[in-house]
């Protein structure tokens, strides 16, 4: 890659929730601009070339730093050098900040409603950061699903949203439905998302109705998670959101 395409930044502190979580920041320089819901290219050299992978920017637009958020995959190549990073190490950035994943592409629609598997969650971190979400919607609707209780890193992370001094009064606003699919504890939810859109369990979590007048979905994750909970939501009668055909739906593959 071309050395005028990437920054070299640095690794500012780093955090292990488990053996595959991981949050770190990353230096920000002055004139990497992003929206809430993009993501960044990260990258090492290797060898004579390079690796870079795709990573959605977990904070504020208005942030100093750029956080992140991995699950380290067993034999995964960028995985094996984030799992050996420290602070104070290099790590590449593209400077380009890239992708449509943006809430503020619905012209319309009163409750937004963000599905996540797994790293899936990263963008809703940042978009959640975001004041003019808060009030721009009536709701915000968040679920995160995760195979185990252990995996649900940001139940914390979210609740302290209600003490955000750019969130404050509107906090009463989040409906926040952890989901746990191979473990059954009494306050979350145990399907994973297109069923529990089938069979009315998630509508009943929130306490929303779903509706093409008042509901706006935007799913990231797993790609056949994405790709199902997009065939749910056409069976109930939503459409895809473009530009040009205002809908319902906005998806991004989390990998
Ligand atoms: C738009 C976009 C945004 C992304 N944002 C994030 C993010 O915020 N956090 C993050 O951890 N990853 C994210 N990813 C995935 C990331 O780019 C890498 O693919 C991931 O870190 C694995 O890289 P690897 O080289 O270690 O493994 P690879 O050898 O590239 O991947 C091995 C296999 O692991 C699976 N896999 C990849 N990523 C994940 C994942 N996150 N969870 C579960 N299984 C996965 C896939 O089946 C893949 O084929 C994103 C990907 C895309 C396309
Ligand atoms: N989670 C672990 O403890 C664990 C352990 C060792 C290795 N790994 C590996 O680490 C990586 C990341 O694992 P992860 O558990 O964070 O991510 P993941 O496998 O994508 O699972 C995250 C959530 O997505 C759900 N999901 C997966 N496929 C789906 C689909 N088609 N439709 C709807 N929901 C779906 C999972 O449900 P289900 O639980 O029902 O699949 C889980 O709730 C993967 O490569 C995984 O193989 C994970």
């Amino acid at each position: 890659m071309n050395q005028d395409k990437y920054t070299e930044e640095t690794i500012l502190w780093l955090k292990r929730h488990s053996a595959k979580h991981l949050t770190f920041a990353v230096s920000r320089p002055e004139s990497y601009r992003f929206s809430a819901g993009q993501f960044s290219r990260l990258g090492f050299r290797d060898g004579n070339g390079f690796i870079w992978r795709a990573y959605s920017v977990i904070s504020a637009e208005y942030a100093d730093t750029l956080e992140y958020f991995v699950i380290l995959i067993d034999d995964g190549d960028m995985s094996a050098r984030l799992a050996n990073m420290k602070a104070g190490d290099t790590i590449l950035l593209d400077k380009t900040a890239q992708g449509f994943f943006l809430p503020e592409r619905f012209p319309d629609g009163n409750d937004l409603i963000m599905l996540s598997t797994g790293s899936g969650i990263a963008p809703f971190l940042s978009i959640l950061q975001q004041p003019e979400i808060w009030q721009r919607f009536e709701h915000l609707a968040l679920a995160h699903s995760v195979s185990y209780r252990s995996d649900l890193i940001f139940n914390d992370y979210i609740a302290a949203l209600s003490e955000h001094p750019l969130v404050g009064g509107d906090y009463g606003k989040l409906r926040f439905v952890p989901v746990t699919t191979r473990e059954n504890d009494a306050d979350t939810l145990h399907f994973r998302l297109p069923e529990s859109l089938e069979n009315g369990s998630l509508r009943c979590a929130f306490g929303l109705d779903f509706t093409a007048e008042r509901s706006r979905f935007m799913i990231c994750g797993n790609p056949q998670m994405v790709q199902d909970t997009f065939q749910a939501l056409l069976h109930q009668g939503f459409s895809m959101h473009r530009n040009r055909i205002p809908g319902h739906i906005m998806m991004e593959n989390g990998f």
